[in-house]
């Protein structure tokens, strides 16, 4: 269950504080397929990296699970980032230096303790996404729907309760588009939440939940 009460979030400028989010509620089941809209400069990725546990709200209560990420120790935040959290940005940000195979297994390489099951996955979640002969190319060997697919194995390959996505779309044309769609629907069945952010109607079409953005806060739509 993710929940959010009051949540506010204030930036302090030289012209005085600038309101971005204005107690904001929120109240996601576990399994939600949720889809925020909203102008550009609503404070949507303001919202995304409030609940990504990257930006700590001005006031209001956030949990995910029951766990207060904000209440956490720097490094249990950073294990909380790395084990409950899965993101997707427009950009698919891989390493270059890195293969695709190797790129899905960087969120593993945070755990203290190797995982020998976790190529096992990587290999499995590219198959999925139909890369299956592209496991050894270099992200520049790639087309833009390729790297936004491997991205999406990226961010699951942990099986994170939240998985966000910030105009996971927004650079691909239309059939990029809609298998980048597939594939993050169709690899989160079961209690994670998935929650995206776009300026696309056809995408937020696809989930099964619709909130605005406007004013500060969230209305369903
Ligand atoms: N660190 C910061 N300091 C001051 N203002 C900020 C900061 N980060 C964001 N803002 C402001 O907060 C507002 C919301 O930004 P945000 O990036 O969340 O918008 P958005 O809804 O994601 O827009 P877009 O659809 O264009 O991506 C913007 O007006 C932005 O200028
Ligand atoms: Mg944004």
């Amino acid at each position: 269950m993710l929940a959010l009460r009051g949540i506010s979030k204030e930036y302090s400028t030289p012209a005085g504080p600038l309101r971005i989010l204005d107690s904001l509620d929120l109240s996601l089941p576990p399994g939600a397929r949720a889809s925020i809209m909203g102008p550009s400069g609503c404070g949507k990725s303001t919202l995304l990296a409030i609940l990504g546990g990257l930006e700590a709200p001005t006031s209001g209560e956030y949990t995910l699970d029951g766990v207060h990420p904000y209440a956490l120790s720097p490094a249990a935040q950073a294990t909380f980032r790395n084990q409950s959290i899965g993101f997707v940005f427009q950009d698919h940000c891989l390493l270059p230096q890195l293969t695709v195979l190797e790129n899905v297994l960087v969120p593993t390489l945070a755990s203290p303790s190797p995982d020998p099951e976790a190529p096992v996955r990587a290999r499995h979640l590219l198959h999925q996404a139909g890369l299956r002969a592209r496991l050894d190319h270099f992200p520049a060997q790639l087309s833009g729907g390729e790297k936004q697919r491997t991205a999406i194995a990226r961010a699951l390959i942990l099986e994170p309760r939240l998985l966000l996505c910030d105009e996971p779309t927004g650079n691909l044309d239309h059939a990029s588009a809609s298998a980048a769609a597939d594939l993050l629907l169709s690899l989160s069945d079961g209690p994670r939440i998935v929650l995206a952010v776009t300026h696309s109607a056809e995408l937020a079409a696809r989930f099964t939940s619709h909130f605005t953005l406007r004013d500060g806060a969230l209305r369903a739509s």
